[in-house]
């Protein structure tokens, strides 16, 4: 394809790295408006029932209380909440304050607006609640009996658990408790009225589209009426995919008084309030023949959802495609306890599903005595299984050579508990990652000015992996340019529309936009060079650089082009979105993890000493934040393999340990060196860039490579995320 980008790679720094580790990004809760006040959430604290009695006099006359708000006085004053008798908007979000009812513990059941954060924080410590309780459901487990399935039908391809039949198999169960997002940035909002009509949010939010929408959706208003601002985001990894019941509070609390609020959740209130990977039990049954040939797959999965949504994410959706297997069965269930609800997190439904698949995967070598590698090569799948379609590309033959290549992975003696290192047992694992390859509908401007600097403007928001470097880098390839001359300007409803940043879309998505938007700009420059010269120039005449352009020998500036055509600045606004492509093609991105171990032989403990990925994401655009966006998801991968689990108390339906002492992210001292190796192919179909995402694959299959490579030091399978020591030892 001639019109790929001829990228070098580039290690320009990113557009909000330097403000955002000096203090000098705004965050959503950090606007300064005058007279700004201060909310405060009071949760329930039983799991299910209803309240009785919500005492709020007292907090109502505690110095500098501005109202209480409640379901007691809520009345009629949100439209949209008076519409239907739904206790959700939109199927998944909770309406606030909506009636009496308890549907988890932690739920937002009163918001004390004050004049300073510390009086609204002793205010609603002053409200009481008595509740009429009923028996509550957090337990999986006991809970089996009661779920639905989402999908309506269990996917079938030709002959049911035909891994009975085959020669070798294994049946195994594989489990994980709720993972929680806690990104830094905690879940917060400004929102300011600047008249009965006009509302102004500073949102911490993944897309800005959704939130105006959803907003203005509240009261019935036209959605220019809202502006959503978010140019900074600290972190979000899905907790931010759509709106929360916190917001609503905040906007429908300054709407009452008339004042701008500001509300931001605690690190304990995170973990009921903006949603969570949910716990999930998994079965597979997977057989091959003797030397190697898969011959059937069985995969079920029983999710978490709460009782006012069926949140469902594509956890056995991997299985039904990643092998060629001429026989798979699947089947998702929901189960439907007294929890709030969760939302996709980082390689949602994959992550959770390519554990027990990429686990077995190993298992099911081990027994045949085949190497994991050789064993995955052997039902390499060439045309996609479910639907017949070639892939668009697919490199994960070339991913699982470097990677391996790159940790040793031949050196090591395959045998489990064969190896140690100062007293330590030693164990490689490996494991696959697959996830869509999207590519939503995005829109960019590029604006050129008299001084030769570069605008670029897409209302996507950036909310860690480096959005406003990689639609640097492109306007950047496209026109020569340096990194100083071009300019981003993201995440405001008042810029060109962009999708939601989530699903591994972004690039894809935006970087195509800027870069029809910037050779439009170029063809656009070509036209007013012709009107400002009298001339009959052709785009192919010109050649672009640094500064300017040249043709056929002759040098020309931006800056003289503008001044010659007496010009202020050239703008182009373009829209850009896939085709029929994708009729004919499937587009994946793909990911190979390997890591290294050392596990002490008497505690358990495990320590992570490697991790190589090897990553088939198409073109990569920006290696430097492609890199880095590898690494935080190996991160994270290594907090779900290891550490991070979300524990209830079932008596009471509460979490044991919601803050960061109690529920473990992991720090600098758990983290290994990371290699990032790119297979940087362009994708020929998927878009006009080459690029595949990557935000979701860099963290899937991460942990069942580690579970293989602890299987591989201690000779024991661990099917339990986290693996922590006491199931090791
Ligand atoms: Mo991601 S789970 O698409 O924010």
């Amino acid at each position: 394809m001639e019109n790929l980008l001829n990228l070098i790679p580039d290690d320009t720094d990113r557009t909000d790295g330097i403000l955002k580790v000096t203090g000098g990004a705004t965050y959503s809760a950090e606007y300064k408006i005058e007279g700004l006040t201060y909310g405060v959430l009071v949760q329930s604290t039983i799991a299910k029932g209803k309240i009785t009695v919500l005492e709020t006099k007292k907090a109502e006359g505690a110095p500098g209380v501005i109202k209480v708000l409640s379901h007691l006085n809520l009345n009629n004053s949100v439209p949209r909440y008076a519409k239907d008798d739904n206790v959700t908007i939109d199927r998944n979000i909770q309406k606030v304050f909506y009636n009496d009812q308890v549907y988890f513990a932690g739920q937002p059941i009163a918001l004390v607006i004050a004049d300073t954060y510390e009086r609204a924080v002793y205010a609603a410590s002053l409200i009481k609640a008595n509740y009429q309780e009923e028996k509550h459901h957090t337990y999986l487990e006991k809970n089996l009996e009661n779920s639905i399935s989402p999908e309506g039908k269990d996917y079938l391809r030709n002959e049911k658990d035909a891994y009975k039949n085959s020669e070798v198999y294994l049946e195994a169960e594989y489990h994980q408790l709720n993972n929680i997002h806690n990104p830094m940035e905690l879940g917060s909002i400004t929102a300011n009225w600047e008249s009965d009509e006009k509302l102004t949010v500073y949102d911490k939010t993944q897309g800005v589209f959704g939130s105006q929408k959803h907003y203005a959706g509240l009261y019935g208003m036209d959605s220019k009426n809202v502006r959503v601002i978010a140019p900074f985001v600290g972190g979000a990894f899905g907790m931010a995919l759509h709106t929360w019941p916190y917001q609503d509070a905040a906007v429908i609390g300054a709407k009452i008084t008339k004042l701008p609020l500001k509300l931001m959740l605690t690190r304990m209130q995170m973990f009921t309030m903006v949603g969570y990977r949910p716990e999930t039990k998994q079965f597979i049954g997977i057989g091959a023949s003797k030397d190697g040939v898969l011959n059937g797959i069985t995969h079920n999965a029983w999710g978490v959802t709460s009782t006012y949504d069926n949140f469902t994410e594509g956890t056995v959706g991997g299985t039904q495609f990643m092998y060629k297997c001429p026989n798979v069965n699947t089947q998702y269930k929901l189960v439907k306890l007294d929890v709030s609800n969760p939302i996709w997190m980082r390689g949602p439904g994959e992550a959770t599903g390519m554990f027990a698949l990429e686990c077995a995967m190993d298992e099911l070598a081990f027994k045949l005595n085949m190497d994991p590698i050789a064993f995955r090569l052997k039902n390499y799948a060439t045309v996609h299984p479910v639907n017949n379609l070639p892939w668009s590309s697919k490199f994960l033959d070339e991913c699982y050579e470097l990677g391996a290549k790159k940790i040793g992975w031949y050196n090591r003696n395959p045998k489990p508990k064969s190896m140690t290192e100062d007293g330590m047992l030693v164990g490689y694992g490996m494991a696959s990652g697959v996830f869509n390859a999207g590519r939503g509908a995005a829109t960019a401007r590029v604006i050129l000015d008299e001084n030769g600097k570069l605008t670029i403007q897409s209302a996507i928001t950036d909310i860690g992996p480096g959005t406003g470097v990689m639609m640097k880098s492109v306007a950047m390839d496209s026109f020569k340019m340096d990194a100083i001359q071009i300019i981003v300007e993201l995440g405001d409803t008042n810029l060109p529309p962009a999708p939601t940043q989530g699903g591994s879309n972004t690039t894809s998505s935006v970087g195509s936009a800027v870069y029809d938007a910037c050779t439009a700009l170029k063809e656009k420059m070509v036209e007013v060079y012709n009107q400002s010269f009298g001339e009959q120039k052709v785009y192919d005449d010109f050649k672009f650089n640094k500064e300017g352009f040249n043709i056929k020998g002759k040098s020309f500036s931006y800056v003289d082009l503008l001044k010659k055509a007496g010009l202020k600045e050239l703008e182009v606004t373009r829209e850009s979105r896939s085709g029929t492509e994708r009729q004919k093609y499937v587009f994946n991105s793909f990911s190979v993890h390997f890591t290294k171990v050392h596990v002490h032989p008497l505690t358990g403990m495990v320590k992570v000493k490697e991790v190589v990925c090897a990553l088939d994401a198409g073109k990569i655009i920006s290696e430097k934040q492609a890199r880095s966006q590898m690494i935080g998801g190996v991160v994270g991968g290594i907090g779900m393999a290891l550490t991070e689990e979300g524990v209830y108390d079932h008596r009471y339906g509460v979490y044991t340990n919601n803050n960061f002492a109690d529920y473990h992210v992991p720090v600098h001292a758990d983290i290994p060196p990371i290699d990032v190796l790119f297979v940087n192919k362009p994708d020929p179909y998927i878009n006009p860039i080459g690029a595949k995402g990557l935000g979701e694959v860099s963290i899937i299959g991460l942990a069942p490579s580690i579970a293989n490579a602890i299987f591989h030091a201690t000779g024991k399978r661990v099917r339990d995320l986290p693996i922590t020591l006491d199931k090791i030892a």
